[in-house]
């Protein structure tokens, strides 16, 4: 069965072309998922396709109106959907999170504009809210774009090379960076590449290795915790 994940916002063509390319194409074409922009205002309640209203209490900008994303739910909920709301203020998107997504069979992400989305919808439709990062942006289509492709490219088959094209990447090997990387010629710029590479000798190279990415997480992110 294909992981399907449906997006629900009032941007799908961010997110078409998005799903169009690349290796979420290429997951899509041999039925590893099934992506879906759905357009939130196609719920609407009126002929102009409001989607927003008013902040209760006063305060600058508008809010996304319940009954329409509530209703886009729960046209797409079937036996097993997780539905996802997209938002600042949600638990930091990991890669742990998209490994642990990627075992799910239906996905739902929400998104939200303007100021955001009206509480109920959080507290009561979603199951989680992600964040990708501390900061702002307009809208969930990106995070919800950023969420996908983390975790379509983790389905068995979708990257080739098997589980290998994944297992040794940044944030997977007791949580550190990957190291650095080199292809030829040996020498590019007067700068050559490390000789415990060079030799053909497996266990040096791994034990290179392995000091390349406890040095480069001490260096590059010394606030990732290693497991
Ligand atoms: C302008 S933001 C709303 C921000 C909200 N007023 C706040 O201060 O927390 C509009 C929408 O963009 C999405 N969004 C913005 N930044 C995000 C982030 N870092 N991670 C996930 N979603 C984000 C969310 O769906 C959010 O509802």
């Amino acid at each position: 069965m294909p992981l399907r994940i449906d997006v629900v916002t009032i941007f799908p063509g961010m997110l078409e072309g998005f799903f169009g390319q690349s290796i979420l194409r290429r997951a899509a074409a041999m039925g590893a998922a099934e992506l879906r922009a759905i357009d939130l205002r196609d719920f609407a309640h009126d002929a102009r396709g409001t989607l927003d209203d008013k902040p209760y209490g006063g305060g600058a900008g508008m809010l996304m109106k319940p009954e329409p994303i509530f209703e886009a739910v729960e046209s797409l909920r079937r036996p097993g959907t997780r539905v996802i709301a997209m938002s600042p203020q949600g638990r930091p998107f990991r890669q742990e999170t998209a490994r642990r997504l990627a075992k799910e069979s239906h996905l739902v992400f929400l998104c939200g504009h303007y100021e955001g989305i009206d509480e109920r919808v959080l507290e009561i439709l979603a199951d989680e809210q992600l964040s990708i990062g501390d900061y702002v942006l307009t809208n969930g289509a990106l995070p919800a774009a950023v969420v996908t492709d983390a975790v379509v490219r983790l389905l068995p088959g979708v990257l080739g090379g098997g589980e290998e094209a994944t297992e040794h990447e940044s944030f997977e090997e007791d949580g550190l960076l990957e190291q650095a990387q080199y292809t030829r010629p040996p020498v590019w710029r007067g700068q050559a590449v490390p000789p415990a590479l060079l030799r053909g000798d497996h266990a040096q190279a791994a034990r290179w290795r392995k000091n390349q990415m406890l040095d480069r997480t001490a260096r590059h992110r010394p606030d990732l915790k290693q497991r």
